[in-house]
């Protein structure tokens, strides 16, 4: 058309990578866009046609299948626990993925956790500022889009990573943002507050327990030892990311967090009562229904290499909504953070008749290999496969 003017793919790669530029430099994330009252999501949510046109094939299924829901509960009870161990075996076989109920972490302390995640997400931005960073080495890290410049599109989403080195210590708490360190407890009778407890601290000794539980668990499903899992120093330190994903005003254009599997061993996800999760089962899209009280467990990539791909890490990803926030709470069992640590399929699990379907990985390459790269081209085990 006469006037029309030609962009080649190089201006808009330079525009892409300036209004990337400029939307970090905002420090205010998502929430600072929705903030400041914008109605069309900008182009670097935008999705690719192609992706968005696939996703049309997905709409019309009806869900009738619903994510495995193991009830936890009595089980030092010797019978309960060979069911529960059942249930877990066919869960990860199965899907990977899994919600387990009575679970043991005081329904006070999950509300505790939303909440704070909530309030560092509202508070203003200055504070929020203090820990906006893409700087691997600090411990609390603030962004938007952890992969914001290596990525094809962004996610809608923010979030607080924290990465402590096992067992958060007194000092290391001190540089939690104050939102996230404590919450009131309050006296029902009363109506006063009572005694502010350590929330952070508090979720993070709880699910530590409730992780070495799962890992047992998993390592009886496997048909091990129940401490074998934990020997191998799978659940030895642990990672947050504290996600918070604003109502979107165009969520058909844009995702959460795109697909992936998650790369260590083992995740517990904790999310408030707004559904977006879904995961990847027999070609459908399925919803992670939030149930209170209930916590999601999924398989990582490297629990599905050990265990020679007997339990599977499946492919996930967060829908963005028109209402909001959906706050999750994602607790990360990468694996021993060390230079020599090599994992690779279990022995007792290869055989000449089912011979090892992995490499060895040493895992600082893993982790390189992955930090490396935009989410949405990670191609998660397909680089270990023999
Ligand atoms: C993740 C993830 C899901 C969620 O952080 O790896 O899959 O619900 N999060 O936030
Ligand atoms: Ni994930």
């Amino acid at each position: 058309m006469a006037g029309e003017i030609d962009v080649s793919v190089d201006d808009q790669q330079y525009d892409r990578m300036e209004m990337l530029k400029a939307f970090d430099q905002t420090r205010a994330g998502v929430k600072g866009l929705l903030d400041s009252g914008l109605v069309k999501i900008p182009n670097i949510f935008v999705r690719p046609s192609e992706e968005l046109t696939e996703e049309s094939g997905y709409k019309n299924t009806t869900q009738l299948i619903q994510v495995p829901v193991i009830d936890l509960s009595d089980i030092q009870n010797a019978n309960r626990r060979k069911q529960i161990v059942e249930k877990v075996r066919i869960a990860s076989e199965k899907w990977g993925f899994f919600q387990v109920v009575n679970h043991g972490i005081p329904m006070a302390v999950l509300d505790g956790m939303i909440d704070g995640v909530r309030k560092f997400n509202e508070q203003g931005v200055e504070e929020k500022n203090k820990y906006y960073s893409r700087d691997l080495k600090r411990k609390v890290r603030f962004n938007s889009n952890y992969d914001l410049f290596s990525s094809k599109t962004a996610n809608w989403r923010d979030t607080l990573a924290i990465s402590f080195s096992d067992q958060i210590n007194s000092e290391e708490e001190e540089g939690l943002p104050d939102s996230c360190r404590t919450y009131p407890l309050y006296s029902a009778e009363k109506n006063v507050i009572i005694t502010k407890q350590e929330i952070t601290l508090e979720y993070s000794k709880h699910v530590t327990v409730l992780g070495n539980n799962m890992l047992e668990l998993l390592s009886e499903a496997l048909g091990l030892k129940p401490d074998h899992l934990n020997k191998m120093e799978c659940s030895k330190g642990h990672r947050f990311k504290f996600h918070y994903y604003p109502a979107c005003p165009e969520p058909d254009l844009t995702l959460g967090t795109t697909k992936h599997s998650d790369i260590g061993f083992l995740t517990i996800l904790l999310q408030n009562q707004i559904s977006g999760l879904q995961v990847l089962h027999q070609g459908q899209w399925v919803n992670v229904e939030p149930i209170p009280g209930a916590l999601v467990v999924n398989i990582g990539d490297l629990l599905q290499l050990v265990s020679n791909g007997k339990f599977i890490s499946d492919t996930h990803r967060v829908v963005a909504n028109c209402i909001g926030p959906r706050i999750s709470v994602g607790c990360f069992f990468p694996g021993t953070i060390s230079e020599v640590k090599v994992y690779g399929p279990i022995k007792e699990l290869v055989s000449e008749e089912n011979p090892a379907k992995y490499k060895e990985v040493l895992f600082t390459d893993y982790m390189m290999k992955f930090l490396n790269t935009g989410l949405d081209e990670y191609l998660g085990l397909d680089y270990y496969k023999l």
